[in-house]
């Protein structure tokens, strides 16, 4: 019987060995386990968090390395291609957008005398300043630009070119934006950016000058959901 107790009390301790080995490489597999992997996985998706923390950062040090931006516009009220007779001008509405979405300053350019009411005569007026290369008085002065390291300046496309009012602001302030960051946009019905930002560019040399935006007219009117996302993606794109 002796002996007897002495092989089971062998055999229950290699049972216990076993046992143990068990329970050590039971754990060795579960981190092998695919759930363990999803551990891991989750785990290793916490430094991308970060990462991608960090990436916002380098984010909002880029917006603030643009430093303050300022919005500059020339828009028309009263009788519209297309939309007929508004009472926001539509590249105004763009221009409300960009300075809203990225805390700029808004400046208009208005003329020093006023245009007609209606479309047709401004057409008619429109075309003989472009066909006189004209410069336009705008009523006062243009903000102090040494404040903004970047200016957005924006337009209808008029005869497939900028308003003839936008080369005034372009020339009487040349100097003060040519050590800046200019970028265009313009609201048309089909004409696009009309080449705005090669003419910037040659309006203003020195000044750098970015992919500027193009938006139809009558979307700004119609369709300002969309208006909103395309300004949006643009701003993104830009940096901003
Ligand atoms: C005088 C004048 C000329 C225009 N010339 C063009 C043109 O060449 N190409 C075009 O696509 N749209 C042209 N348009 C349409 C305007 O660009 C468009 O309606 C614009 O959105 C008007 O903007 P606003 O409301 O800010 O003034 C012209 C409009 C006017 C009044």
């Amino acid at each position: 019987m002796k002996h007897t107790g002495q092989v089971f009390s062998l055999l229950l301790a290699f049972v216990m060995i076993f046992a143990l080995a068990a329970c050590g490489s039971g754990s060795k597999t579960n981190e092998e386990d695919p759930k363990a992997e999803n551990k891991i996985d989750t785990a290793s998706a916490l430094p991308e968090e970060k990462a991608s923390d960090s990436e916002i950062d380098t984010g909002k040090a880029a917006e603030s390395a643009k430093g303050k931006a300022l919005v500059v516009y020339f828009s028309r009220t009263g009788e519209q291609y297309v939309v007929g007779v508004i009472d926001k001008g539509n590249t105004a509405i763009v221009a409300e957008m960009i300075a809203e979405k990225i805390g700029a300053d808004l400046w208009e350019v208005l003329p020093a005398e006023d245009y007609p009411m209606t479309y047709n005569e401004l057409t008619d007026v429109a075309k003989k300043e472009q066909n006189e290369n004209a410069r336009p008085e705008y009523k006062g002065t243009a903000p102090d630009l040494s404040e903004y390291d970047t200016v957005f300046i924006g337009a209808p496309v008029w005869w497939g070119d900028w308003p003839m009012i936008m080369y005034t602001f372009f020339e009487q302030n040349r100097d003060s934006l040519a050590d800046k960051t200019l970028i265009p946009f313009s609201t048309h019905e089909g004409s696009g950016l009309s080449g705005f930002d090669r003419k910037l560019g040659s309006a203003v040399p020195g000044a750098t000058v970015k992919e500027g935006l193009a938006i139809r007219g009558s979307d700004t009117q119609d369709s300002q959901e969309s208006v909103g996302e395309n300004v949006a993606d643009w701003l993104q794109d830009l940096g901003f």
